[in-house]
């Protein structure tokens, strides 16, 4: 199974975003593109950064009824991203549109993941708020059940998850992981986080890191660290 680094690219305009890709050169890392950059530049910054030759995971957590998302997954299929996502929340019907509105006619489609809760939310607001009576974690893999019962290939989820997630749904059964840090990294405001090291050892298939290689005096050298310990090359 593939193992990759996801670069998440968290600029809110297209001239930063290129300026910081090119510091990689020939190298082509796979990049996350999220709502604040799809949504202040639309998906002119996904072809751009397509044509360049990178992978890429658009992340825009898709959540509302199964037809609208089943339509806009087709509008998002044309663009030719490697990785997209949805809800779990939204049901095993909405996901299960998701992977419909996603598959092209030739039958190929993105990988398809789904959110299972945010890592945001604590067990007690989850039960306090919304009305959830079981443990986060009981709820993550009941989730991450329904994610692959609509078919869809995996979860985003934090990378202490990784094994709950494959205990519950197979080995084969994707986790993408954010909530990264180097052991000499602070960890602003990310709370459940871990190693690239140790991230591999739980079970995670793709690491996503954001400020860790975006915010280092030198980038590259901090995607290189970060690919070196995810897949253990010495
Ligand atoms: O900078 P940092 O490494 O914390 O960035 C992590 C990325 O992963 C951000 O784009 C953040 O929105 C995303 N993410 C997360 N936790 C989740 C889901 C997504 O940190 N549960």
């Amino acid at each position: 199974m593939a193992k990759d680094v996801i670069i998440a690219c968290d600029f809110d305009n297209v001239q930063t975003t290129l300026q910081f890709l090119d510091n990689f050169k020939g190298r082509k890392p796979f990049v996350k593109i999220g709502m604040e950059l799809y949504y202040a530049s639309g998906p002119d910054i996904v072809r751009e950064i397509k044509r360049r030759g990178h992978k890429i995971f658009l992340d825009l957590k898709l959540h509302d009824i199964p037809n609208t998302v089943r339509k806009t997954m087709k509008v998002l299929s044309n663009l030719d991203v490697d990785m997209t996502n949805v809800h779990a929340a939204g049901t095993i019907e909405m996901m299960s549109a998701a992977l419909e509105g996603l598959t092209r006619e030739d039958g190929t489609r993105p990988l398809l993941i789904a959110v299972t809760q945010l890592t945001s939310t604590s067990e007690q607001r989850m039960q306090d708020e919304l009305l959830i009576n079981a443990s986060i974690q009981d709820t993550i893999a009941k989730y991450a059940q329904n994610t692959r019962q609509a078919g869809l290939d995996g979860v985003v989820c934090s990378p202490l998850e990784a094994a709950l997630v494959k205990q519950a749904c197979g080995q084969s059964f994707l986790t993408v992981t954010p909530g990264i840090r180097f052991s000499d990294n602070t960890k602003d405001d990310q709370v459940r986080i871990t190693t690239p090291g140790k991230a591999r050892e739980i079970g995670s298939d793709y690491i996503v890191v954001g400020r860790p290689i975006t915010a280092a005096d030198n980038p590259v050298a901090a995607y290189e660290r970060c690919l070196k310990e995810f897949l253990e090359i010495n």
